[in-house]
């Protein structure tokens, strides 16, 4: 996810794509969905979350593609791994949210983005570890549908603030918040570009200010993710001191979804679906 920069001079126009850039983002996207289904077997109580980060590095590497994320604004991991409390952006290994091995009831996001042929693959899922706590399961549950919520407004004719005000709608529908301050965000040959993607319809800040998804009409080619982050408790985040880990202030409950997809003539194209159909947890049966 990225931080709202549309506002800041320089932002550029949503790049309209053709038929080629569709084949080059459904190879990355397939690519990156079969790397978070080959982790599924691997996240569980005792899972160590440096040696996921190593599995998904080699799976990126032995297909062809590189990591999106190695190199990004100086991040060195191929995953962002972000359990519980942490909103998004958690360090593989790193202190202090992953510096121990994954415990029976946490829950965690997954987020990977690669690069093949120059297009990119960025997607992600949440995981349990062992069997979730109610109000885990609850809002992984919720949040998959706050997913889906903004998806099924993906058309030509649709606006941004259609897909935030859906997401946000679904979240308050069961007493969950939208974190505000990380938005989806235009993909392709670039990772991050136009447009800003937000989870909400509208909101007023602590300072009384109101912020309004923009009434950006959808069109066809264009190509971006959505990939909500709910709470259960305030969507107010804070970075920690390694400067990429982000938690929720008041340390709720924090979980989120990803899917790269493209506008087509009638709707959407999801370019980071699961080959295997697993697309949300539970993974395993039993
Ligand atoms: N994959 C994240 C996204 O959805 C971005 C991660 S950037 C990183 O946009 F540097 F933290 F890896
Ligand atoms: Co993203
Ligand atoms: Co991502």
């Amino acid at each position: 996810m990225d931080q709202d920069v549309s506002s800041r001079p320089g932002a550029r126009a949503i790049p309209i794509h053709g038929p080629e850039a569709y084949e080059g983002m459904r190879a990355a996207g397939r690519l990156a969905a079969e790397c978070l289904d080959m982790l599924a077997g691997e996240v569980k109580p005792g899972a160590d979350t440096a040696r996921l980060d190593r599995l998904a590095y080699e799976f990126v590497r032995d297909h062809g593609a590189v990591s999106g994320t190695i190199g990004y604004r100086g991040y060195r991991h191929a995953l962002c791994i972000s359990p519980n409390h942490v909103i998004c952006h958690g360090i593989p290994g790193g202190k202090p949210v992953n510096a121990k091995p994954m415990r029976e009831g946490d829950i965690a996001n997954i987020d990977i983005t690669l690069v093949l042929d120059g297009w990119h693959g960025d997607t992600s899922r949440m995981y349990y570890a062992g069997e979730p706590k109610v109000l885990a399961q609850r809002l992984t549950d919720v949040t998959f549908e706050c997913l889906w919520a903004g998806i099924e407004q993906v058309k030509p004719g649709n606006t941004l603030y259609d897909i935030g005000k859906a997401i946000q709608d679904r979240a308050a529908e069961d007493g969950f918040t939208t974190v505000h301050d990380f938005c989806g965000h235009g993909l392709g040959r670039v990772f991050h570009q136009a447009p800003n993607v937000v989870h909400y319809g509208e909101y007023r800040d602590a300072t009384g200010h109101v912020h309004r998804a923009p009434d950006t009409v959808l069109e066809p080619g264009m190509f971006f993710t959505i990939e909500p982050m709910i709470c259960t408790g305030r969507p107010d985040a804070r970075i920690l001191r390694d400067g990429w880990t982000a938690v929720t202030r008041d340390r709720s409950l924090t979980a989120q979804f990803e899917h790269a997809l493209a506008v087509t003539e009638d709707g959407y194209e999801i370019f980071t679906r699961s080959p295997k159909g697993l697309d949300r947890p539970p993974y395993t049966a039993g």
